[in-house]
């Protein structure tokens, strides 16, 4: 597909066929997103993919879990917000794939020369590791749509990074980041509203 059209045409999938994706697309996926640009060439990414639905299923109750600790505040509101989020947090249990983005941390070479530490060095850069996780994972949902696929970027789920990490068994020098849900898609939501291009840009010339 032309990649403009992929751009244009690509939106969050969450619900899909209940048709299995093929190993060797998400393959195919996960070294498309490979390919991204990362800060100083680190490549920080590490990709378990699991189709695994007994996985999935536990992984979801663990996120549930989670979401349930977190006290309710006691607007009217408070109930409906808690069981939408779990819906957005949960759903990729029912997705044929799910592909785990986790990185590791990036180390400046900054830190070898100056006293400052990984932390602040990492926030004044404004972090990017995860700015190069954000470019890999946004290459995968391109390339699930080229590959007629829907997908969702998911970063609900890891409020319950701890425990998600251990049941994926990811080596502890990783972070886990965020997860796609691939599968083909049963329900395209509608079209949503995008913002004007001039009120959004600037130009200096
Ligand atoms: C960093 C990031 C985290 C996201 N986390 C979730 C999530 O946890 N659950 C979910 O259903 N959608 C998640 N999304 C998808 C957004 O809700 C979606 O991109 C947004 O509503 C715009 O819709 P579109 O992707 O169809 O253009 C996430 C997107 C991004 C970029």
């Amino acid at each position: 597909m032309e990649l403009k059209k992929v751009i244009e045409s690509r939106s969050s999938i969450r619900v899909y066929k209940q048709e299995p994706v093929p190993l060797d697309d998400l393959r195919e996926m996960v070294r498309l997103g490979s390919l991204a640009p990362s800060v100083a060439n680190f490549q920080p990414w590490k990709f378990i993919v699991v189709t695994d639905r007994e996985l999935m299923r536990d992984m979801a109750t663990q996120v549930a879990r989670k979401l349930e600790e977190i006290p309710a505040n006691e607007s009217k509101a408070a109930k409906n917000v808690k069981s939408q989020v779990e819906w957005f947090a949960t759903f990729f249990q029912d997705a044929p794939a799910l592909i785990a983005v986790a990185m590791e941390p990036y180390e400046s070479v900054l830190e070898k020369g100056v006293v400052m530490d990984h932390d602040e060095i990492n926030r004044q850069r404004n972090y990017p590791d995860f700015q190069s996780a954000g470019a890999c994972i946004q290459n995968i949902l391109l390339a699930a749509v080229d590959m007629n696929y829907g997908a969702c970027w998911l970063s609900a789920p890891m409020m319950a990074k701890a425990a998600l990490s251990k049941m994926l068994g990811l080596e502890d020098k990783y972070l886990l980041v965020a997860f796609v849900a691939v599968g083909i898609p049963d329900k395209i939501p509608a079209r949503k509203q995008s913002r004007d291009i001039d009120e959004m840009l600037k130009i200096i010339e």
